[in-house]
């Protein structure tokens, strides 16, 4: 089927909720640990949503990005905010998009006050964060069409579809990162996107176009979720 181009209807009635980003994890009141995420590859699927009709929030980590027209933007700083603002607002939201590059632990007790270079090596103890992703599409009640994002540097379809099966996940879409040209920061990107018994290869282009291409499958993947159920 045709997934291209985005009728302005296609997801018109849903509400799309989505995270984009990086989070930041403090150590103390003025350092964290964060990673190399712009936010791009998620406002071009917020922007996307939102031109294809959906109510669209964006839960956004700190990206230095306009907030797309027609989207309702909720700033967070930490996964663990992340988290809170994801699950305070999924129950009314059809469909979930996590794009964002959300850190896997945190400092087991953030310093309040500034760390002081004292000794010659220091280690951090670092925790777990909750995994955003698999806890909404672990929901009993109300559980949206759940979409992941795999980054991997290498093996990238193994990994994703490995993730894809055990966070139960209607759609992953896999890139490649740690190379030049796609991934984080860059402004162009390919994604190789599976889903239970299908998989379509959306080849190197602006994230801006993949985006609309993403929502475009999305919007049809739904309709056959939803229409099965
Ligand atoms: O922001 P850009 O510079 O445009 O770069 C885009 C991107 C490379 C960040 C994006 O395309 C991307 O791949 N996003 C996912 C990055 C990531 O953290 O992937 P992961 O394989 O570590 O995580 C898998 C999935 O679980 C992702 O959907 C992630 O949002 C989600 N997750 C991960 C950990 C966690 N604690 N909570 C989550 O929800």
């Amino acid at each position: 089927a045709a997934c291209w181009p985005l009728a302005p209807h296609d997801l018109q009635g849903l509400t799309v909720l989505l995270t984009a980003g990086p989070t930041r994890e403090a150590l103390d009141p003025v350092r964290f640990i964060s990673n190399r995420s712009t936010g791009r590859m998620g406002f071009a699927v917020a922007a996307a949503a939102a031109q294809a009709g959906a109510r669209v929030v964006l839960v956004s980590g700190p990206v230095h990005l306009p907030t797309p027209p027609g989207v309702e933007r909720v700033n967070v700083e930490s996964a663990v905010e992340m988290y809170e603002a994801v699950m305070q607002r999924v129950q009314h939201s059809q469909i979930f998009i996590a794009t964002a590059a959300v850190a896997d632990y945190r400092a087991a007790a953030a310093s309040g006050q500034k760390i002081k270079k004292t000794r010659d090596t220091l280690i951090l103890e670092l925790v777990r964060n909750p995994d955003i992703l698999a806890e909404v599409a672990a929901l009993r009640s109300s559980r949206p069409f759940t979409v992941g994002f795999a980054a991997e540097t290498h093996d990238v379809l193994h990994y994703a579809e490995d993730k894809r099966r055990r966070k139960n996940l209607d759609l992953i879409a896999a890139n490649q990162v740690g190379v030049a040209g796609s991934g984080f920061e860059s402004e162009q990107n390919a994604l190789h996107v599976l889903w239970e018994g299908g998989e379509k290869v959306l080849a190197l282009a602006d994230k801006t176009v993949l985006g609309r291409q993403l929502v475009a499958l999305i919007a049809e993947r739904y309709r056959q979720w939803s229409g099965a159920r």
